[in-house]
């Protein structure tokens, strides 16, 4: 029987379209449920809407929509969108559905029987863009939301309360004793200080508007929007009529989430599990936010990016690769079209595409166009299978530790090794003589061998690629059973007559991001030019620069160098090692638990044979030399702008 892996996004409220924030934790999810389906597990991959509420309510009276008609419409939006997006989702549930609203019941009966539920009056403040409740002390001092800055509305109105705060103690074990349970750990540092204060009992019913699950016992009263929410992860797999079903998929393997909602899952979701005794998810992993000029993304900053228009303009399978590449999965991460150009130019036209147009062309030329049998072996084969097999080890690692990035980046060192390796056998010299035929053979075989194994593990990334590919070199399907060397298959035929990523002249290309300010902005950016045309450089070359906090964990002085030191950085979750020429100002020591700043997108490079990626910076003068910090304390990978 295949292992199971039950994964969920959050459930997405209504009362906007989906935007590139909603639609990367989707796609992101997208990407681990294909990779946990190419190991062979039997996944369950359930995404959904959130419908009830004050938030959704006002929505649709603002459009003097009744809330059904209205929800219907936008669910339906998030629905296509993800079709169009090709998410391969196994469930989409709606807060709505009478099935979903049956579970709600029965399980709100549950946490009252088994006495956790108790009535009382709440007074206190209330946000409706958070659906969060809130104390007097938790308001910053201008009395707005502490989450979301938005005003907050006074509540008074009698409710009915869990008793949350009986499980702080279970939860804090649950922490201590499981630090997988709550990932990243930051985050999970920080629900640990939110149990270290107490947990306060939780109001779970409303009664000034009715939009919501109507409570069985008392239906003056309807559920509170998150608890309602958060029980969409068992009533989607039948809970609790289909026993069967809840049983094979519950409990979940991966609650995927974004930073902003981790108290909910992290805290609440595990209280009420314990309540009625059902067993609790494996892992929540919160996730940071995607920024637009260091804003966070959505409607009511007005700089929501419409995903529509950026997958018309840029196709799948590059925004996906760009998230996944150029945002470290669980920081905080800028969206920037320019960046996104470059990965395609770069990484995928010229790296991959290239690759693949190169190796079909000699493969016609010198074969006729059909895969030859591996022949005589040739002086670099050895290190190519090497690096072969650290890349697959690697790139399994990286992406069992949702470590997307490495993951990309061990891939794509063997793209380029692939790439190399034509200039080092030089097949067009080994054409020139019959002698040499059998190495050409295996030339040519291991140039699109690897770049069948390419395709496979870029498939739960990019899988249209992925099928492009296979497509295109005669390969059928693959799983990871033929992710080894060897396993292309001799004698297919092979094409590649159009470009697999077509390059964008960024000269011609017009740019679809529009943020709300923009015509200000380049305003002020055409004056400054003006100023002074000569030794500028625009905010496009700019942005494609990204420096980042890091942290320094060891340094030492390079033997044999008076200048140059070679330190081991932290940034956000990656270690790097970088070289710089600090050595006759500072002392190792002293710069160990410094954080400091950092050109992380900087080309690797070797200082004094040692290999250096990044560049730290510092101010100097002739006398002195003095290493960039940041201004008080903030999270290592945070980003400079
Ligand atoms: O909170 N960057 O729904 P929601 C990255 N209904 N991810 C982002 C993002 C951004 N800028 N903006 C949104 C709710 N997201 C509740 C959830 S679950 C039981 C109930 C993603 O529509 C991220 O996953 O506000 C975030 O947690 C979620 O959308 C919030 O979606």
């Amino acid at each position: 029987m295949k292992p199971k892996y039950y994964l969920t996004t959050p459930i997405y409220y209504l009362n906007a379209e989906p935007h590139i924030g909603t639609t990367y934790t989707t796609i992101v999810a997208d990407v681990i449920a294909r990779y946990k389906r190419m190991l062979g597990y039997e996944v369950f991959f359930l995404t959904g809407t959130d419908e009830h509420g004050q938030k959704v309510m006002n929505k649709a009276k603002d459009l003097n929509l009744d809330p059904q008609e209205y929800c219907d419409m936008v669910s339906g939006k998030f629905k296509s969108l993800w079709k169009d997006l090709n998410l391969s989702y196994d469930y989409f549930v709606r807060t709505t559905d009478e099935s979903h609203m049956k579970t709600v019941k029965y399980f709100i009966n549950k946490m009252i029987e088994n006495g956790d539920v108790y009535k009382g009056k709440y007074e206190g403040w209330y946000c409706i863009p958070c659906e969060t409740f809130w104390t007097e002390e938790d308001l910053k001092d201008n009395k707005t939301c502490p989450d979301c800055g938005k005003e907050v509305k006074w509540v008074s109105e009698e409710n009915y309360f869990f008793k949350l705060s009986k499980y702080n103690a279970p939860l804090k074990k649950l922490f201590r004793e499981n630090p997988e349970f709550m990932q990243p750990t930051f985050r999970r540092n920080e629900m640990l200080n939110i149990l270290e204060s107490g947990l306060r009992d939780l109001s779970i019913t409303r009664t000034s508007f009715d939009w919501g699950v109507p409570l069985e016992s008392d239906p003056e009263h309807v559920v509170y929007v998150w608890v309602d929410a958060l029980l969409n992860y068992i009533s989607a797999i039948g809970y609790p009529d289909d026993s069967e079903k809840f049983d094979k998929y519950w409990p979940a393997q991966l609650h995927l989430i974004g930073k902003e909602i981790n108290r909910f899952h992290s805290l609440i979701w595990p209280a009420m599990l314990m309540s009625v005794g059902l067993p609790l998810p494996e892992k929540v992993f919160a996730h940071g936010w995607l920024t637009v000029n260091g804003e966070k993304i959505s409607k009511s900053t007005g700089n929501a990016i419409d995903p529509r228009i950026l997958i018309k303009t840029y196709g799948n399978d590059p925004i996906r690769y760009y998230l996944l590449k150029d945002i470290q999965f669980g920081r905080d991460g800028d969206f920037s079209e320019d960046n996104l150009i470059n990965r395609i130019n770069s990484d995928l036209a010229n790296d991959l595409g290239n690759l693949l147009h190169r190796t079909v062309a000699m493969i016609k030329k010198y074969n006729g166009g059909k895969i030859p049998e591996k022949g005589t072996p040739t002086e670099h084969d050895e290190k190519l299978y090497d690096l072969i097999e650290k890349t697959i080890t690697n790139y399994k690692k990286e992406m069992d530790e949702l470590k997307f990035s490495n993951a990309l980046e061990t891939i794509w060192e063997l793209v380029r090794f692939d790439n190399k390796y034509i200039d080092l056998t030089e097949p067009w010299k080994l054409e020139k003589n019959d002698e040499y035929k059998g190495m050409l053979d295996t030339v040519l075989y291991n140039l699109l061998d690897v770049i069948r194994l390419v395709s496979l593990m870029i498939e739960p990334i990019m899988p249209e690629t992925s099928q492009e590919i296979f497509k295109r070199i005669g390969v059928e399907d693959g799983t990871f059973s033929d992710l080894s060397t060897g396993k292309l298959e001799s004698g297919k035929n092979v094409y590649s007559d159009i470009p697999l990523f077509p390059r964008i002249d960024v000269k011609k290309h017009k740019k679809v991001i529009k943020m709300k300010d923009d015509t200000v902005k380049e305003e002020k950016i055409d004056k400054e030019e003006k100023v002074d045309e000569e030794n500028v450089v625009g905010i496009d070359d700019f942005k494609k620069l990204q420096f980042r906090v890091a942290l320094v964990k060891s340094a030492e002085n390079i033997k044999g160098s008076e200048k140059l030191m070679k330190l081991k950085v932290q940034i956000g979750d990656e270690e790097r090692q970088i070289v710089a020429g600090i050595a006759k100002h500072y002392r190792p020591e002293e710069l160990v638990d410094k954080k400091i700043i950092v050109f992380a997108n900087l080309k690797k490079t070797k200082l004094f044979g040692v290999e250096s990626q990044g560049m730290l910076l510092a101010a100097k003068n002739e006398k002195t030399l003095k290493v960039l910090t940041v201004d008080g304390d903030i999270d290592s990978g945070s980003v400079i702008s």
